[in-house]
């Protein structure tokens, strides 16, 4: 059913309790979770208007691939035009009908399979077959191009936004690119591994298991072995002006376990960001574990208010994948990438565990909202303020991204410094922001 004009999450009162500073914050009303009215305004107003991550560079390396995506409840058409890449609604400028079907290869043109309207990768209709004879008055084929939508990148994610008003990519990610420049993340690439890309269906909101990856305070709990690599006490938060929240660990990797240090480092890294886990929620919908030899990317698909699809995939720094000719060098690459991808499985399966038991408790019982934990779940405070920006804002040109940690943030929570910040803050602290 449409959402109404008068939907409470839509006034500002309904998010009162999150609006605070997390120490005298609350999580938001169990609806947020669990009502499908809820859900559905969500796609138009958040998802509607976010830039949503729906792919991988790397899937539109080559020109005459087509991939079929869908955001906010709609179907999308993305390709490659030349160097360009380019995102068009599915549906043909005739009479409507969807144009591709799933992700699919075409010879340069996009075939509508109604009556053969043909629109080129860069979304000109180049044919409309028979209509020379006898075409309407006035047809101009250049009135009827398929629709554009915003396509932009971010290191290897492609990112759609459906909203002409959102501000562009780059003002939504704030200092994250400059924040992970060294990384040099768009030359990471998807390896011809098994297991690499994996989907899985979980059955919980989609923002449960954003919340999840952004707080450290459940590791001990659900993850006994990730904690001992990953220990609680090792991790602090991640994030400066941006729509992102996120945390890192330093260090990365105790003797206790090896799992995820198997693989061989990305080159040219500084001290912190060789040493260091890093985990960021590009809001809404990107999960990025980037670690100093892998990064986890999971894109989260909502499908239903307790439906969610994970697409998962791994990518590896530039030089880590040998030549197709050194077999063993691909050999010991596969051992050491099956023992990182079952580690990172396991650990993604006791989160999903977890989140689709907080799916049945807010939505069977639904406990009115309680407090979290200012040392461990900051992050969350910071991703319920963005989403009730989206959810109460009339016009997303006046989003405002959240403010940026300022070093010495921390000592604010009752915990030392991270004993390994990352230059950006380090300079920023020369700088007396
Ligand atoms: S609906 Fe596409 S060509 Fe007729
Ligand atoms: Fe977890």
């Amino acid at each position: 059913m449409p959402p109404t004009v008068g939907a409470p999450w839509r006034l500002p009162g309904f998010w009162a309790d999150i609006r605070p500073q997390v120490w005298s914050a609350l999580g938001p009303p169990p609806a947020v979770y669990a009502d499908e009215a809820f859900f559905a305004d969500e796609q138009t107003r958040l998802f509607g208007r976010a830039w949503t991550g729906v792919a991988l560079t790397d899937e539109l390396s080559r020109s005459g691939r087509l991939l079929v995506r869908t955001v906010a409840g709609k179907s999308v058409l993305l390709t490659r035009s030349g160097d360009r890449l380019r995102g068009f609604m599915n549906t043909c400028r005739h009479r409507g009908t969807e144009l591709a079907e799933a992700d699919c290869d075409i010879a340069g043109t996009i075939r509508c399979p109604y009556h053969r309207w043909s629109y080129s990768t860069d979304g000109r209709l180049v044919a409309a077959p028979l209509f020379e004879a006898s075409p309407p008055s006035d047809f101009d084929p250049a009135d009827w191009r398929l629709v554009p939508v915003r396509v932009d990148t971010w290191g290897p994610i492609v990112f759609v936004c459906l909203d002409e008003e959102t501000p562009p990519l780059d003002v939504w990610l704030g200092d994250l690119p400059e924040r992970m420049a060294a990384y040099r993340l768009d030359e990471w690439r998807l390896a011809n591994l098994e297991g690499a890309a994996a989907t899985f269906e979980v059955a919980a909101n989609w923002k449960l298991l954003v919340e999840n990856f952004a707080e450290y305070y459940h590791l001990p709990w659900v993850h006994p072995k990730l904690a001992k690599v990953s220990r609680v006490r090792d991790h602090y938060r991640y994030q400066g002006p941006g729509m992102y929240c996120g945390q890192t660990t330093t260090p990365v990797s105790s003797d206790q376990h090896e799992d995820w240090v198997v693989l061989p480092p990305a080159t040219g890294l500084g001290a912190s960001d060789a040493a260091s886990g890093r985990f960021v929620a590009v809001f809404p919908n990107v999960l990025l574990a980037v670690l100093p030899n892998h990064v986890f990317l999971i894109l989260l698909e909502p499908v239903e208010v307790g439906r969610t699809v994970e697409h998962c995939t791994f990518l590896f720094p530039p030089g880590a994948a040998p030549s197709p000719e050194d077999d063993q060098g691909r050999q010991r690459l596969a051992e050491a990438f099956e023992t990182t991808r079952r580690f990172w499985v396991d650990v993604n399966d006791e989160d999903i565990d977890i989140c689709e038991r907080v799916q049945r408790g807010v939505s069977r019982a639904g406990a009115p909202p309680g407090p979290m934990a200012p040392r461990f779940e900051e992050p969350l405070n910071r991703f319920h303020n963005m989403t009730a920006d989206l959810m109460t804002l009339e016009s997303v040109a006046n989003l405002e991204a959240p403010g940026g940690d300022r070093p010495g943030d921390v000592d604010l929570y009752g915990t030392k410094p991270n004993p390994m910040p990352p230059p950006i803050e380090v300079e920023a602290a020369l700088r007396g922001a």
